[in-house]
């Protein structure tokens, strides 16, 4: 099986369900916003959060993506930034838990978090991210001994905000043999990293997954056919999300229409990420182009199934069952 080597921003995601809203009056969150707080802020809402009770789950783009492809039996790596804590230890071990070997370098800020409260009767939901240690990872920090012995490189686009970081990593991906594939993570990252993406995939990128809004922002194409043509231009294979609408996928002349695998959806967290994971672990197994898309649809359905983005052990099962359904009809 072909290995996979995933590079992003280490975010641990902390949920808590909270009584009333003192504590947010307490750190001045205003109910229902979305602030970014600094490392001393952060801090302090993490040790009040531990006497209330929280749940955590190591989150990010591209950790979220290759947990997934580990889940899936590809060997997968991850390189990320975590600060010498609590948090960032746990980040690490549950993603060791889950079969990934990872690469934490250490930061002397604190690691990233994504804090959500949960509050009142309408389960109001208030954001509060501290981006920390995550945004401290350099090029200066990448080895190439990382990078070797793997078969894929995936990023997400989360990370551009650093493009020497990404300009070192995709260099030495290709120095190592890798074949280079990158989320686009949202529109508004594409907006304002135009140029350098453009070179970005123009030169390196192999494989582009982007939904709907970021193919429109890359391409200026407003229709998704339209866009993941150009996209295709630009790379070996395209992929363009339209969350329960499906995904088309092209690469050269050849394209398709995945529609969306059946669900009951209860929270789209995660869908791109492990659409991404499925696509890729297809890819790794020489499938045809249609059958990884298909493999995407049916990991993506099953997490818009569940809160969060940890698929649960039976919808895993039922993936892998019906993905091996699938492999052995296209091996007619
Ligand atoms: N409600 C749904 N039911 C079934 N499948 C879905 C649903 N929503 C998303 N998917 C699947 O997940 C794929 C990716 O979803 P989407 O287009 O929302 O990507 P995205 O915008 O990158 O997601 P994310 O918000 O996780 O970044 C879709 O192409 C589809 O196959
Ligand atoms: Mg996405």
């Amino acid at each position: 099986m072909k290995s996979i080597l995933g590079i992003g921003n280490a975010l641990t995601d902390i949920l808590a369900i909270l009584p009333d809203d003192t504590l947010l009056r307490q750190y001045h969150l205003p109910l229902g916003s979305m602030q970014h707080v600094d490392m001393e802020t952060g801090d302090r809402i993490w040790e009040s959060l531990k006497e209330v009770g929280v749940k955590y789950v190591p989150g990010g783009s591209a950790a979220n993506t290759i947990t997934c492809t580990s889940i899936f039996g590809m060997p997968s790596g991850y390189i990320g930034k975590i600060g010498n804590d609590e948090l960032g230890q746990l980040f690490k071990s549950t993603m060791e838990q889950f079969g990934v070997k990872t690469t934490m370098l250490l930061s002397p800020k604190s690691s990233g978090r994504c804090m959500v409260f949960i509050t009142g009767a309408n389960a109001e939901r208030t954001f509060a991210d501290y981006m920390g240690a995550a945004l401290d990872m350099g090029p200066e920090d990448l080895k190439e001994e990382y990078f070797r012995g793997y078969d894929y490189f995936h990023i997400e686009g989360y990370l551009v905000q650093n493009q020497d970081l990404i300009a070192r990593a995709v260099q030495m991906a290709k120095a190592a043999g890798c074949l280079i594939s990158i989320d686009m993570a949202s529109y508004n990252v594409v907006e304002s990293n135009d140029a350098f993406l453009h070179n970005l995939v123009d030169k390196y990128v192999d494989v582009v997954f982007a939904n709907e809004s970021e193919s429109r922002a890359f391409t200026k194409c407003e229709k998704p056919e339209d866009g993941l043509r150009e996209l295709s231009k630009m790379c070996s294979i395209a992929v363009v999300k339209a969350g329960k609408d499906g995904s088309w996928v092209r690469s050269g002349e050849e394209q398709h229409f995945i529609p969306a695998w059946p669900a009951n959806p209860v929270d789209g967290t995660g869908a791109g990420d492990t659409y991404a994971a499925g696509f890729l672990y297809g890819l790794a197994q020489d499938l045809p182009l249609k059958t990884c898309g298909e493999i995407g649809s049916i990991i993506a359905a099953k997490v818009v199934e569940v809160v969060g983005t940890k698929i649960d052990i039976p919808r895993w099962r039922e993936a892998k069952l019906e993905i091996r359904d699938l492999i052995d009809k296209c091996n007619g």
